[in-house]
């Protein structure tokens, strides 16, 4: 499980190569399985993470009655209970290391008769709550938490739901996503608007399933008392996974990859508009539309970056995309200065201390702020990052960053409890590999 302390010995490496797809998008899959449980019919699913958090999901679901078939190879079969056929897990639903698990079912779970508990990992247990706790609340929900909003949530039991207007204090899609969800089983319409914009998937792939929500401007709104269709979701790769290979093509001289059928959602691409303020050689082909998502190749070979103040309404487009993007500032030339983004620090980790512990440990010139970070980078021809021992605190996006650094690396990076990168990127060193990464993959309870 996402806990183990698997080590990734990332060594100085000089190549990347490669045209290949990156797994599904996190995000899509958990929704495939909540909706296509609730839906009726068999929904069938392909190109689906078989990442743990996807797996948590799909388990929490199986727990209460749904019959899935699946994993395999990406496909999953699931045979909709409809919006009122879900059963009593009879314990607690493991959400692991899933934040989106746990806020997104907090949503669903809270109309149903019977009360669920929800628990997480330890890093996950440290993870507010209270943002999706709170408009549940307002809307007459039963929703008990431990301390200061942390998990274990137990939701759920008693409620008649009222559907209502919901103003959001952050740019958040789980909190969104947790009331438009909730607003399914209220009467009359629920409606959330946003600060700015963030993912929109739960929206789209409730259209997929034949129900209406509308979106005008910044406010997305639905009318309760609806039902679900089942049907097909095809899964492009996730945008956030293959970001890890466009800043590591972005830092390696002579690299050129390709990435295939990549979600290019307009609430996701913040991470190819900052590489490409940063001067990065990113080009998309092939672009379609794969079941209501914009879907493309993309293309990236190397080019010096340089630093910039990154515009912070790009900041919710490339929310999970941050740690890997202050590699690419160690690499670039100049200062790279992100602010705004105070969310980083209640991610699967604290990832503005986290990462910039880290590059500092590497000898990157790197400051946390309470909002961001500033770093000044080091421009072509230079190898900054030295030998260093880095703690992910349970964060897979952590550990494959630093993998990221070991292509611009001139000793060996050690990267301690790696054990969570499966938790979105099954597979991940191996494919490094298969590309000229040089990553040796320890794992020291095996000994
Ligand atoms: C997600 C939304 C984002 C993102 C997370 C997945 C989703 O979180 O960081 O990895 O699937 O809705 P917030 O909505 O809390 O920013």
């Amino acid at each position: 499980m996402s806990e183990n302390n698997i080590q990734f010995l990332a060594k100085p490496a000089d190549r990347l190569n490669g045209e290949f797809r990156v797994p599904g998008d996190k995000s899509m899959s958990h929704r495939s399985i909540m909706l296509g449980s609730l839906a009726e019919g068999t929904t069938t699913v392909e190109g689906f993470l078989e990442g743990e958090d996807a797996l948590a999901t799909l388990n929490a679901f199986r727990a209460m009655g749904v019959n899935i078939t699946g994993p395999d190879n990406g496909k999953v079969s699931i045979e909709g209970v409809g919006l009122h056929g879900l059963q009593s897990p009879g314990k607690a639903l493991d959400m692991g290391n899933s934040g989106t698990s746990m806020r997104l079912l907090s949503g669903l779970l809270a109309p149903q008769p019977f009360s669920s508990t929800l628990i997480g990992d330890a890093s996950l247990s440290k993870r507010p709550m209270g943002r999706v706790a709170n408009p549940l609340r307002e809307m007459g929900a039963t929703v008990e938490t431990a301390a200061e909003g942390r998990p274990p949530m137990t939701v759920g039991g008693s409620s008649d739901i009222k559907a209502m207007h919901y103003t959001m204090p952050m740019a958040s899609a789980q909190v969104k996503s947790c009331v438009l969800l909730a607003g399914l089983y209220a009467d009359g319409e629920t409606s959330v608007t946003e600060p700015a914009p963030t993912r929109d998937h739960t929206e789209r792939m409730l259209r997929g399933f034949g129900y209406e929500v509308v979106t005008e401007g910044d406010t997305a709104k639905l009318q309760g008392g609806g039902k679900l269709t089942a049907c097909h979701i095809d899964v492009p790769s996730d945008i956030s996974s293959a970001a890890f290979f466009m800043v590591a093509a972005s830092i390696t001289p002579g690299a050129d990859i390709t990435l295939k059928h990549v979600g290019i959602n307009p609430t996701r691409i913040g991470i190819i508009n900052i590489l490409q303020a940063m001067n990065a050689d990113i080009t998309l082909s092939n672009q379609r539309e794969v079941g209501g998502e914009p879907v493309a190749d993309i293309r990236v070979c190397y080019r010096g970056l340089k630093g910039i103040h990154i515009p912070e309404d790009q900041v919710p487009l490339a929310i999970d995309e941050f740690p890997v993007l202050f590699v690419a500032a160690a690499c670039a030339e100049g200062q790279t200065i992100l602010s705004g983004a105070e969310e980083l620090r209640v991610k699967e980790s604290d990832r503005i201390q986290v990462m910039a512990d880290g590059l500092i440990d590497c000898g990157i010139d790197a400051t946390p702020t309470a909002d961001g970070m500033v770093i000044n980078g080091v421009g072509e021809g230079v190898r900054p990052f030295k030998a260093a021992t880095i703690a992910t605190h349970g964060d897979h996006r952590i550990g494959m960053s630093f993998a990221v650094a070991s292509l611009r690396a001139c000793e060996m990076i050690t990267i301690n409890g790696c054990g969570a990168v499966a938790t979105s990127f099954p597979g991940f060193a191996e494919l490094c590999n298969s590309l000229g990464f040089n990553i040796e993959v320890v794992d020291p309870d095996a000994k």
